[in-house]
């Protein structure tokens, strides 16, 4: 990582009851970033990405962001800093309609002055959604759901967005849709947390990558040291 970190993971544990879900978990996102994070079912990818938005509360740990200890903090405190998810399964409000749904990505403190704003701009990069302003989220494809939720994170002005399984139910063709709108947002200088079961994709998009088994980081690197890696490319690329 050469750039400024904007976020800084140290001595991380999440329990569910007594179950451990994340054991010591340290990470670095440097500013500016792409940084996967790979691993099986259940190995706690989720967890973590809920646990830096303040979804889940850690047991220990802190979570910098550009400099300030957010571990712990509630999830619209973190979001009004500048960290947004886009969460797996998009979780848009299905009754309600695409511009409602922006509207309520932009009921932040961080995003309100400046909503109409950022709306435009969601709708200049999704013409999509732009047609489809006044449909109703839930009748909308998946991969229109998909621009949706990224949409609403935008509302809210992020530095850092965390992407948890964006691609999953996708057609292949959206897939890279989804991926070329990552990169691009990426470019524009959002920094990016990548949670991906398409491994091969998401190693290649992230300059780093970290892997996750049961809770714990075992293994990390640039995405080419990890595509290279014996060990990854057997159990994440069926090689
Ligand atoms: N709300 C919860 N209550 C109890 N246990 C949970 C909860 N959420 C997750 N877990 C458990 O924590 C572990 C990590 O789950 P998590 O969803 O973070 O994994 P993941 O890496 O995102 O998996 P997947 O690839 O299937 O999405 C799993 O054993 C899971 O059963
Ligand atoms: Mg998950």
């Amino acid at each position: 990582m050469s750039a400024a970190p904007i976020l800084e993971v140290r001595d991380l544990d999440l329990f569910y009851g007594d179950a451990a879900a994340l054991e010591d978990v340290a990470l670095d996102v440097g500013a500016g970033e792409i940084v996967a994070i790979i691993g099986a079912n259940g190995a706690g990818k989720s967890s973590l990405i809920r646990t830096i938005h303040g979804i889940e509360k850690p047991r220990r740990g802190r979570i910098l962001f550009k400099g300030q200890d957010i571990a712990g903090w509630p999830s619209h405190r973190v979001a009004d800093l500048g960290i947004g998810q886009v969460a797996e399964g998009r979780q848009i409000f299905a009754g309600l309609t695409v511009e409602e749904n922006l509207d309520v990505g932009g009921f932040l403190p961080r995003g309100r002055a400046t909503r109409a704003r950022n709306r435009d701009r969601v709708y200049a990069l999704f013409p999509r959604l732009a047609e489809r302003r006044g449909q109703h989220a839930g009748t909308m494809s998946g991969g229109e759901q998909q621009m949706l939720a990224i949409g609403r994170c935008l509302m809210g002005e992020p530095e850092l967005i965390m992407f948890d399984e964006p691609s999953l139910g996708l057609a292949p063709a959206i897939v890279q849709e989804v991926f070329g709108i990552i990169e691009q947002l990426n470019r524009d200088g959002i920094t990016v947390i990548l949670v991906e079961q398409n491994v091969a994709v998401s190693l290649k998009l992230a300059g780093r990558a970290y892997v996750l088994e049961n809770g714990r980081i075992v293994l990390s690197g640039t995405g080419q040291e990890l595509l290279d890696h014996e060990g990854v490319r057997q159990a994440y690329l069926g090689m």
